[in-house]
């Protein structure tokens, strides 16, 4: 197989003998898996995708029918900049790094693995779902996300293969052969191993999970590791369309239920009420938060000291990029009541992360109450506060109710069912996917969006089937 016809790239792949031999092995392992792992039942229909062919702002987005298996998985960094230095922590102003540097090895191979597992563990996570799309357009959405996560696996690779030798490319098969949710061999991160069978989680999952991603890849594309950096900023332009996928998927499922709610009992039409709604917001808000990590941070500390991973913005946002000097005020539990405590501000980055991601998941929950206020309903969403419902970090292992207030274990187990999803609520969800095929239908409930996609009508054969 001629692999430079199969892998558009910007990092010269045909001139490179090493990487070559090494893609040349991965990749029929990345395609054997993802017959097995990727859309079931669909693999050999026509779909309307965006395929990277360049990083430039016309090259990247060239949509055209394309079989999922026969996608041109590519390669694209954004051009390097000249002079380019590491941009905060203890090199702070060196020349930025163009290899891996030797006392930060372990280090970065880790960041570059626990990144790359999210990619296909979230095809895997959805891979049943376009048996229940609620209309073409949604049904290829779903796909350009799954192409998509499957490219930033190789943008991952890319490094671990280029820049770790052998242990890089054990790392890459390691990618192939973890799976989501599996007991024995599970995905490296919690919300990873979550099933997201019903769309309601795809909507949610997209919306608060792929948005812990912009934060991730924003904080990694700071970083002193160039190739890292300029991988990672490519890699944003595509998760954009992931979270309006997700953020617009929400809206639209808010606007058909409060189009429902003016005509009678929402169950009874066929609708998903707001409390179940609200409830998956406080499922997928909660477990995405702990991606960030604990909240006071050693690793953190140590990221930024080496300059591997920055804040958001690093550059744009902040003045003093040693970070030394200053405090963070946090609250931790102590002797079972909240007290807050100095951390010194390099040990509190994940908190720092997260606020920065609290704030852009708050926009989204006003788009959405706009949208019930437009359709006349009275209620509206909220985002559960962040120490709810905590797995990682200084809260887990203690309870909380929606409002953060400290609260005893049988209180939680007496109202979680309020809180969060419950089996009666997910089933209820799940009885409401049918598959919608035909072109220009929409399920009942949820409302079509609001244009298509590329300046293609709603009404457009997305998927052929
Ligand atoms: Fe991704
Ligand atoms: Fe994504």
């Amino acid at each position: 197989m001629n692999l430079y016809d199969r892998i558009p790239n910007n990092v010269n792949l045909s001139e490179d003998k090493k990487l070559q031999r090494a893609l040349e092995k991965w990749l029929p392992n990345y395609l054997d898996w993802w017959r097995e792992m990727g859309p079931e039942g669909f693999q050999e229909k026509d779909v309307w995708l965006r395929t990277a062919v360049d990083v430039g702002s016309e090259g990247w987005a060239h949509f055209d029918y394309v079989k999922m298996p026969d996608y041109r998985w590519g390669i694209f960094l954004e051009p390097p900049q000249p002079d380019a230095k590491v941009g905060f922590g203890d090199n702070y102003g060196r020349p930025a790094y163009q290899e891996v540097p030797g006392e930060f090895r372990n280090a970065l191979r880790r960041i570059i693995v626990t990144q790359g597992d999210t990619e296909p563990a979230s095809v895997e996570q959805r891979r049943q779902l376009g048996k229940t799309c609620p209309s073409l357009y949604d049904l290829r959405n779903l796909f350009q996300v799954n192409v998509e996560e499957g490219r930033h696996l190789w943008a991952m690779v890319y490094l671990l293969h280029g820049y770790f030798g052998r242990d890089g490319r054990d790392e890459a098969d390691e990618l192939l052969a973890r799976r989501s949710g599996n007991p024995d061999k599970p995905r490296i991160l919690e919300a990873f191993n979550q099933p997201c069978d019903d769309w309601l989680n795809f909507f949610a999952f997209t919306m608060f999970t792929d948005r812990d991603g912009k934060y991730q890849l924003s904080a990694l594309a700071e970083s002193g590791f160039e190739p890292l950096a300029r991988t990672c900023q490519f890699m944003l332009t595509e998760e954009a369309h992931h979270m309006f996928v997700g953020d617009t998927g929400l809206g639209r499922v808010c606007r058909r239920t409060a189009q429902l709610m003016k005509e009678g009992d929402v169950r009874e039409l066929g609708g998903i009420p707001l409390e179940i709604i609200q409830k998956y917001i406080n499922f997928w808000f909660s477990y995405s938060l702990d991606l960030f990590g604990g909240e006071i941070s050693s690793n953190s500390a140590d990221f930024f000291a080496a300059g591997l991973k920055g804040r958001y913005k690093e550059r744009d946002q902040y003045t003093d990029h040693l970070a030394t000097n200053e405090n963070f005020t946090m609250t931790v539990v102590e002797d079972g009541q909240l007290k807050t405590r100095e951390v010194p501000l390099r040990n509190a980055l994940n908190e720092v992360l997260r606020g920065e991601y609290v704030k852009d998941c708050e926009k989204g929950l006003a788009r959405w109450n706009k949208v019930l206020a437009d359709e006349g309903a009275s209620e509206r969403l909220y985002l559960p506060h962040p120490r709810f419902h905590r797995h990682v970090g200084e809260f887990a292992g203690h309870t909380f109710d929606l409002q953060g207030n400290l609260i005893s274990r049988d209180e939680f187990e007496r109202r979680k069912s309020e809180w969060l999803p419950t089996m009666e609520d997910r089933e209820y969800v799940r009885s409401l996917m049918h598959p919608v095929f035909e072109v220009g239908k929409i399920a009942n409930w949820i409302a079509p969006p609001a244009a298509g996609i590329k300046g293609k009508p709603f009404e457009f054969e997305y998927v052929r089937l």
